[in-house]
């Protein structure tokens, strides 16, 4: 038996959970719970009047009033129709909340999306987090369904029946206690085991639509690398694991039944004999026999609702614990006190004995870098040397383990992250399109406030001017997953539109030029070089005539600077760069 990973989500902290979320809604959500209490204690009322009408029959002898008999009649018209009117008007209203927080619950959870640690973005498939937020969003509304439709009835059917009694009977309360306690430790020991099973149900669900989502979404390399038969057989393989889980929950669920639902109607009998004993004994009346089976049976079908519903209350509460782990997450609104803008006026920007490691491996152990506000840098150095890891600690995704990154004296993770996300751009090699239209994907920063001209001289500076001329719908034509497919070099342009319609302090560019021909590359150096004048740019590049005019060049080998220095000192001094430079140069790469 496979064993949880985690501990199953108590329902304390489902309680404590909820309470959270439906701030702002509590008191209504009190109030309404209080009608629905009343409104399941009726049957209670009923069931006393009904006991009160035999006796007023039993014992009646001719000539006696009717009046205490029309009172009951009218008692328990007037509970059922509080009843009725009761379930529709809060049952309504707590519905309509729990929409509304089905609704704040997805939107809670796609914003913390955003906010939590690209590490944990980096263990989890895009398809599991889907299923995490559509499915524990669904929970939470069909829990406070559950709450309204069967909590409420089953606590005020146990505790008003057992009170209920003791008012009539203090024995018979003994008796039902004792067969409350052994029903539900019986469902509390069968519930463990389906707890267990509902939790591993809800991880292969995400598991499979995370490997669904991945076949999909990459549907493209699934193709050309042949791999559906094996993409095929791992879905198979989570289907039937899921298969075989339903079965096993099936089967404990059937246990349960079974045992408890016994045990249930010979209780019921012997309630009944107990009480046929002492009217035989003339203790009780004959009405008796109505109120007493009457709260008993109140108190026996809220013990079956229970059982009838528990399990799929496991199986809502488990989907909730499965969003809860995101809107969990330790996260800090980084754009709150105590965190720092960034002074306009900053000047330099430092790797201060930088350490950083994703996992094991160490990347830089002690990485000193100092870059000048304006100065224009490049960054070589042999595949997976750490250049994109550079790029990514200066916009705070990852924390460096030692040293830190600093603008002038403040530690970047001080920083507001909109605050920093202003001042630096990355222009990764593969830029991201989203399904909107070019324009939108290149002013995407600014919202809906396009502003046209910097949108024009980002679309010049990036030669996209082509490109829009032959789009059917120009610069407003849908690109992105399910619009015009943009090609590499395309994306790469559109990816650098993006960073300077922008216009932050800090441009990076993580070789984002890798996909063009030589001589859009250098039109667009051109057009940069009198845009960037007085920016701070880090050109990350594995082509060196990419380099040529920058101030300075760092060559980084092993996590270490092993050079720096301008281009023609570089290639003077005859070390990595200059070798390099030789090989590039005999393949005619330069
Ligand atoms: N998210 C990650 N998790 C674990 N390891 C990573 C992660 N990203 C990068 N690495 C590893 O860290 C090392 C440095 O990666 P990085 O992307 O910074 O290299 P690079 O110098 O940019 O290489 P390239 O020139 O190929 O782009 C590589 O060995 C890479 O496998
Ligand atoms: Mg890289």
């Amino acid at each position: 038996m496979p064993q949880p990973t985690k501990k199953v989500y108590s329902s304390l902290e489902l309680i404590k959970d909820s309470w959270f979320l439906i701030k702002g809604y509590r008191l209504k959500f009190v109030f309404y719970s209080f009608i629905c209490v009343l409104s399941s204690l009726m049957p209670f009322v009923i069931a006393y009047c009904l006991g009160q009408i035999v006796d007023f029959f039993v014992g009646y002898s001719s000539g006696q009033s009717f009046i205490s008999f029309y009172s009951f009649v009218g008692i328990i018209a007037a509970a059922g129709v509080f009843q009725i009117w009761s379930r529709f008007f809060v049952k309504w209203r707590l519905y309509y909340i729990g929409g509304q927080l089905r609704m704040k619950i997805r939107v809670m959870a796609m914003a913390k999306l955003a906010d939590i640690e690209l590490k944990w973005h980096e263990k989890e498939e895009t398809g599991s987090k889907i299923q995490k937020i559509a499915s524990g969003g669904e929970s939470f509304f069909q829990l406070l369904k559950f709450y309204i439709d069967s909590g409420i009835p089953i606590v005020t059917g146990i505790v008003g029946g057992l009170v209920a009694l003791f008012f009539m009977d203090a024995k018979y309360v003994i008796f039902t206690a004792a067969y409350i306690v052994i029903y539900l430790t019986g469902e509390y020991y069968f519930n463990k085991k389906i707890a267990y099973w509902a939790d591993r149900l809800n991880v292969i669900k995400e598991k499979l639509s995370g490997k669904i989502h991945e076949t999909a979404s990459n549907i493209l390399a699934v193709k050309t690398l042949g791999i559906k038969s094996a993409l095929k057989k791992s879905v198979e393989d989570y289907e039937r694991e899921y298969f075989e889980t339903t079965l096993k929950n099936r089967e404990a669920n059937q246990n349960k039944f079974r045992t408890i639902k016994i045990f249930s109607a010979l209780v019921y009998a012997a309630f009944i004999f107990l009480i046929g004993k002492d009217i035989i004994a003339g203790i009780i009346s004959v009405g008796s026999i109505v109120i007493f089976v009457g709260y008993f049976d109140r108190i026996k079908s809220a013990l079956d609702n229970i059982t009838n519903h528990v399990t799929d209350f496991i199986e809502l509460k488990s989907g909730f614990g499965r969003i809860m782990i995101l809107l969990d997450k330790k996260t800090i609104e980084k754009d709150s006190y105590p965190y720092l803008d960034i002074s306009p006026e900053w000047q330099a920007l430092k790797f201060d004995k930088v350490g950083f490691k994703y996992k094991d491996k160490w990347i830089f152990k002690n990485l000193d870098i100092s870059i000048k506000r304006g100065e224009k840098v490049g960054i070589v150095g042999r595949s997976g040397t750490g250049k994109s890891t550079i790029a990514k600690l200066l916009l705070g995704l990852y924390e460096p383990q030692k040293g830190g990154i600093k603008i002038d004296d403040m530690d970047i993770l001080n920083a507001k992250n909109s605050s920093l996300t202003k001042t630096i751009s990355i222009v990764l090699q593969d830029s991201e399109m989203f399904n909107m239209s070019l324009k939108e994907n290149v002013t995407i920063t600014s919202g809906k406030d396009i502003d046209s001209l910097t949108f024009q001289k980002a679309v010049q500076t990036a030669e996209l001017e082509e490109l829009i001329n032959r789009l059917p719908q120009k610069e407003n034509t849908l690109i992105g997953e399910r619009g015009y497919k943009v090609s590499g070099g395309e994306r790469q342009r559109i990816g650098i539109a993006r960073a300077i319609y922008k216009n932050s302090d800090v441009l990076v560019l993580d070789e984002a030029t890798s996909h063009l021909d030589s001589k859009t590359e250098s039109a667009i150096q051109n057009n940069l070089k009198s845009l960037l004048e007085d920016k701070t740019v880090i050109i990350i590049a594995h082509r060196l005539s990419t380099l040529k005019d920058v101030d300075r060049i760092i060559v980084l080998d092993n996590g270490k600077v092993i050079e720096e220095g301008s281009f023609d000192k570089l290639l003077r001094d005859k070390g990595k760069f200059y070798e390099l430079y030789k090989l590039q140069r005999s393949r005619g790469a330069i």
